[in-house]
């Protein structure tokens, strides 16, 4: 069984998909890591993200670079999000993604393209989403709870700017598959999301 998940920052859809990894006994992959590598890679080599040819370079990123913490930074999100606006990079990664989602017994990803082009055959399909003004609040509150100072309406900016971006790209951009249940979690908390999503996994299998 393949469960595609995808929605925007903040939108409660990688807590969802390990939750859901974890009541389905399935392996669980954040895709939106690799393109934080990407980014984290090209910043690393003194590189520019809007430069295809050094995006595509740092491609090659070592794996223990995924266990980073500096790829949790909304810094290291808007690079990902620079550079994964070149097809050649998002097609470097694209066959690392196919692979997991096609393992044996299934697989949880997550993602911004999981539904409509890594696993446009995945057997469940959620779009998880909510307002950005709900998602700069719940990625405010996080970063204060790290003891980090932020402003909340740099904080929405930065959502709006990245989601922008995302949408708006010519090569795979964040796009609701036709097939996909729409999951807005802008009025539920952690655990009526995650039970909401289960229900949907279980209608569908
Ligand atoms: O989900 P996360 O915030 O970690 O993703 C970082 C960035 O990586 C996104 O803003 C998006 O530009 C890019 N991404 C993507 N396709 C994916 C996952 C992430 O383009 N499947």
């Amino acid at each position: 069984m393949i469960i595609a998940v995808d929605g925007p920052t903040a939108s409660g859809k990688g807590t969802i998909s390990k939750e859901l990894a974890h009541r389905f006994g399935l392996p669980h992959l954040d895709t939106g890591l690799l393109y934080r590598a990407v980014g984290r890679q090209v910043f690393l080599d003194g590189g520019d993200p809007e430069n295809a040819g050094d995006a595509l370079a740092a491609v090659t990123f070592p794996d223990s670079l995924l266990g980073d913490p500096a790829l949790r930074s909304e810094e290291t999100g808007g690079l990902a999000s620079r550079v994964s606006v070149h097809p050649a990079v998002r097609k470097a990664l694209f066959d690392r993604q196919r692979a997991f989602a096609t393992q044996a017994g299934g697989a949880v990803l997550d993602g911004r393209d999981i539904g409509t082009i890594i696993a446009p055959d995945a057997n469940v399909k959620l779009f998880v989403t909510a307002t950005s003004n709900v998602r700069a609040k719940r990625r405010w509150a996080e970063m204060c709870g790290r003891g980090l100072e932020v402003d909340l309406a740099d904080i929405l900016a930065q959502i709006e700017r990245r989601d922008e971006r995302d949408k708006g790209r010519g090569d795979a951009p964040l796009a609701v598959a036709p097939d996909a249940y729409v999951l807005d979690t802008s009025g539920l908390d952690r655990d009526a999301a995650i039970a909401a999503a289960i229900e949907v996994v279980e209608a569908a299998c």
